[in-house]
């Protein structure tokens, strides 16, 4: 089958590890008798050093006109003085709007062989756990009103956290679905004891567990969610909830698997063209250097190959190869203890993958 992916490589590390990604598909590509070509775009600080904006015309419409895009990573220090609407990261939330990828699928599972890397004890991991973090990712507080008003202490700045049912409704429909695939469970996070839109959320969410009664479903509070992850991450299988506690509990979640230089992440919508992209940043104490663990971009070309292609063999064929490297000891730099001997590059931990493929 042929595809055309286009490529977001952006700053920092992205380039490095979009470039890992790629070398590892071709090999993929080679192996199952496939054709992808690749079409790069600007975006995020390199975009606004060229055409003086983060997201151009020109890479809205290259993506729209692919099969499915790829991204590195935006942002750093360079470009930390543009103001609010110009900088790097919005013009990640203006691709998730523009593409209407409403949907984030960030799996947080734990490597067997990487056990010594997550900070947790032996009692709270027992056999490991595999969650799916359903984020909500076109709505809510990254989205909402937002300005400067008078307020009672004189000037304030504010944004504002809004959903609707039909939003609600959809990316609830997603964990659903997600869930009667894996182990039949859903856990809603929000804050329902406080704000009136996680009110709506949570009442919309039980009227959409009845339609599947095979799931059993619960919900929880997100404050006790940060604290049950690190406490009994095993309880959760599908976690559903908005944007921004998506954000912050997908950063927790990746770092209890051991390193959040591996956790990849799939953006969808109504159509099978998606966005893949690993969950960290752009990295820019160790771009260039040839440092970066380019397995978390790896593994969302294995999630590109999945969702966005159907091809589920090939995605398998990547994962299974990521495993093996990991079991057969290769590490980069930040999924090793300091007293462990010499990491390997980032084209060395692809060269292995690409190898074993
Ligand atoms: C993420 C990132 C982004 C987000 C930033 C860079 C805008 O943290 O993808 O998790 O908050 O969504
Ligand atoms: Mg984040």
């Amino acid at each position: 089958m042929e595809f055309n992916i286009a490529l977001l490589r952006g700053d920092g590390i992205g380039p490095e590890i979009v470039d890992s990604a790629v070398a590892v598909l071709e090999k993929t590509a080679a192996k199952f008798g496939h054709k992808f070509s690749f079409t790069p775009y600007l975006i995020g600080g390199c975009a606004i050093d060229e055409t003086g904006i983060p997201l151009p015309q020109e890479t809205i419409d290259g993506c729209l006109a692919s099969d499915s895009v790829l991204l590195g990573a935006v942002g750093g220090p360079k470009w930390d003085d543009q103001p609010g609407s110009n900088r790097p990261e919005k013009a990640l939330l203006g691709i998730r709007s523009a593409l209407g990828l409403f949907t984030n699928l960030r799996p947080a599972k734990l490597y067997p062989a990487l056990r010594a890397a997550s900070p947790l004890k032996d009692e709270i991991v027992g056999k490991g756990f595999d969650i799916m973090i359903v984020r909500e990712l076109t709505g809510g507080i990254y989205f909402g009103d937002r300005g400067y008003r008078e307020g009672k202490y004189g000037q304030e700045a504010f944004d504002t956290e809004a959903y609707s049912v039909t939003e609600i409704e959809r990316i609830g429909r997603v964990a659903f679905d997600t869930a009667m695939k894996r182990s039949k469970r859903v856990c809603s996070i929000d804050k329902a004891n406080v704000l009136e839109s996680s009110r709506l959320w949570r009442k919309t969410m039980h009227s959409l567990a009845e339609e599947y009664p095979e799931v059993e479903y619960s919900d929880m509070f997100v404050d006790n969610a940060a604290m049950q992850l690190v406490r009994d991450p095993k309880q959760f299988d599908v976690i559903v909830t908005s944007n921004m506690f998506g954000d912050i509990l997908s950063d927790e979640a990746s770092q209890i698997t051991g390193s959040i230089g591996m956790l990849a992440s799939a953006s969808l919508g109504e159509t099978s063209r998606g966005m893949y992209e690993p969950i960290h940043g752009s990295a820019p104490d160790i771009a260039g250097q040839n440092k970066a663990n380019p397995i978390a971009t790896i593994l969302s070309g294995a999630m590109m190959l999945r969702y966005s292609f159907g091809l589920s063999a090939e995605a398998d064929a990547i994962e299974n190869a990521v495993d093996k490297v990991l079991e057969a000891g290769c590490r980069t730099a930040d999924l090793m203890g300091s007293t462990e001997g010499n990491p390997l590059t980032c084209t060395e931990m692809t060269e292995k993958i690409a190898e074993v493929l």
